[in-house]
C-alpha cells in the first residue's frame, strides 16, 4: 500500500491552533523544492500560512547557490509562506524569526542547546543541523510573499550523509542517542513559527533580535564576512535593530552587514 501523506498532513493539522501558519499544509512525496513550488502558489495568490512539505527533493536549494541534500524517511524539507505587510527594511526580521523559531524546537526536542550562527544556520557541536533558506517572491504595496524554507537533519545517522558532509553536518538522532518522530518536529516548529509571527506583527523586532542574540556564542568573537568579492574582518558586536550584524572593525569602525557569509576568525 503506498504511504499515505495526506494522513500525515492531517494529523500535523490536527489541534494545531496556529493563526497564521497551516491554513492549508501539503505532504508529498518528492518534489524539486518545496521553496519552488510554494513560488509558484504565491504566484497564483495562495494564502498565508500555506506549509508544503516533502518526503524528499530532487533539487533541494540551500543559500549561495548551494544543494541541499534532501533523502526520504530521514530530513525534513518544508516551506511556508507568509505575507507580511512590512516596512521593506524590516524583512530580514523574518529570517533571524524563523531561525529563532526553529532553535527552540530543536533545544527542546534534542535536549540540547543548538547554536545560531549568523545570518541562520543551526549548529549543535560546531556541526550543522538545520539550514533556513528565505526567499522574498512578490510584493503589492507593503505586502511581501516571504518564503520560509527549512530543511532539519532529523534521522541521518552519519553513514548516510555524503562524503563532503560528514564532517559538517550532524543530526538531531545523532546528538539525541534515539530516532525522533518527524511530525513531531514539524507540529512543534509550526506552533513556534506562529507564536513567534505573530509576537512580531504586534510587537516589533526587539523580541526577535533578543531571542537571536541569546542563542548564538557570535557576539566578542573575530570573524569575516564575505559579501560578492569583498570581504569584512571584525569583532562581532551585535544584531542592530533592524536585525543586520554589526562588525567593529580594527579601525573602531562599525560596519553593519545585512547578508553574505561568515566564517570565524
Ligand atoms: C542553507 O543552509 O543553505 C539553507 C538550506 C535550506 C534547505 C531547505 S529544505 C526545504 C526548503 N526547500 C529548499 O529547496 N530549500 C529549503
Amino acid at each position: 500500500m503506498p504511504y499515505d501523506y495526506e494522513s500525515d498532513a492531517a494529523n500535523i493539522k490536527e489541534n494545531l491552533n496556529c493563526v497564521h501558519i497551516g491554513s492549508e499544509i501539503l505532504f508529498l512525496p518528492e518534489i524539486d523544492s518545496t521553496n519552488n513550488l510554494v513560488k509558484e502558489h504565491a504566484k497564483n495568490n495562495a494564502q498565508e500560512g500555506l506549509v508544503i512539505i516533502a518526503e524528499s527533493q530532487t533539487g533541494g536549494r540551500g543559500r549561495m547557490g548551494r544543494f541541499w541534500h534532501s533523502p526520504p524517511e530521514t530530513g525534513i524539507y518544508l516551506s511556508i509562506l507568509l505575507k507580511p505587510n512590512l516596512n521593506p527594511n524590516h524583512l530580514s526580521f523574518i529570517t533571524l524569526l524563523a531561525g529563532v523559531s526553529a532553535i527552540s524546537t530543536i533545544n527542546e526536542i534534542s535536549h540540547q542547546r543548538a547554536n545560531l550562527k549568523w545570518p541562520n544556520d543551526i549548529l549543535i557541536n560546531d556541526k550543522k543541523v538545520c539550514g533556513l533558506l528565505c526567499e522574498v517572491t512578490q510584493e503589492q504595496g507593503n505586502f511581501f510573499s516571504v518564503v520560509i524554507g527549512i530543511g532539519i537533519n532529523v534521522n541521518q545517522v552519519l553513514e548516510q550523509f555524503p562524503e563532503d558532509l560528514k564532517k559538517m553536518a550532524t543530526s538531531l538522532r545523532i546528538v539525541n542517542g534515539s530516532p525522533i518522530n518527524r511530525l513531531t518536529v514539524i507540529r512543534s516548529l509550526l506552533i513556534t513559527l506562529d507564536r513567534e509571527y505573530r509576537l512580531f506583527l504586534a510587537e516589533g523586532g526587539h523580541s526577535v533580535i533578543k531571542k537571536w542574540g541569546s542563542n548564538t556564542d557570535l557576539f566578542g568573537k573575530r570573524v569575516s564576512v564575505k559579501r560578492g568579492s569583498v570581504i569584512i574582518t571584525g569583532t562581532a558586536i551585535n544584531l542592530d535593530e533592524s536585525g543586520r550584524l554589526v562588525l567593529r572593525q580594527d579601525n573602531g569602525h562599525d560596519e553593519v552587514v545585512a547578508s553574505g557569509e561568515i566564517s570565524l576568525g
